[in-house]
């Protein structure tokens, strides 16, 4: 065993989603986005092109993403609109001291299809929910509409060949570490554990 086993099941069991709701007003140290970043980029990457991209809002940096989420939200939303999420939004840089945008860019030779790159970025942001667990810190992916308009990608300085995977925002729980559930593995797993029968 390379590595303590019972420290990795209960970590990655106790991961969790955590809305900015429900963040306590406990600021989320650079150093340890840094870290969640870091680790990130420690995901799988099929032919090593590292297509994630992350641009980090901390600090005053998270000032403006209030008005901007809020905008966007409006943009997007049409007939769709509303006034309680809008202000939701709105509000959300007060409450948040540190969030990601989640960029792809695809590999420019597209000898890995873009699927793959997604999937490479979703096992990077795993690796940064991790990183949040074991700080205490709930992890929140959110992927609205909006993130599909180009002002977004803009914005978060992605390349036209880029696209918006998501936020993910990052905060200490105002109260108790939220508990979840999964389905049985038998309901998810087929075994197969005898050679096909002849014919
Ligand atoms: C690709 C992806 C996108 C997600 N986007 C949203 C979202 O837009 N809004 C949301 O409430 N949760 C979102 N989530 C978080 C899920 O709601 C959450 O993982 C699920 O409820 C299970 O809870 P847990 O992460 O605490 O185990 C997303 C999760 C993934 C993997």
């Amino acid at each position: 065993m390379r590595h303590n086993l019972s420290e990795v099941n209960d970590l990655i069991r106790d991961r969790r989603s955590l809305s900015p709701e429900k963040f306590s007003g406990r600021k989320v140290h650079r150093e340890i986005v840094e870290l969640a970043l870091t680790n990130a980029t420690w995901a799988p990457t099929h032919g090593m092109t590292q297509p994630w991209r992350f641009t980090a809002y901390v600090g005053e940096g998270m000032r403006a993403i209030g008005p901007k989420l809020s905008h966007w939200y409006k943009v997007a939303s049409g007939d769709a609109f509303s006034a309680s999420k809008f202000e939701k939004l709105e509000r959300r840089g007060e409450r948040v001291s540190a969030m990601v945008v989640i960029g792809m860019v695809p590999d420019v030779t597209g000898r890995i299809g873009e699927q793959d790159e997604m999937l490479a970025v979703a096992c990077a942001v795993q690796n940064m929910y991790l990183t949040c667990t074991a700080h205490g810190i709930g992890g929140f992916w959110s992927t609205p509409q909006f993130i599909h308009l180009a002002e977004v990608r803009e914005f978060a300085g992605l390349p036209a060949n880029g696209q918006v995977l998501g936020f993910f925002y990052m905060g200490y729980p105002e109260e108790s570490w939220p508990v979840s559930h999964r389905k049985p593995l038998e309901y998810v797993t087929q075994w197969v554990d005898q050679a096909p029968s002849e014919g």
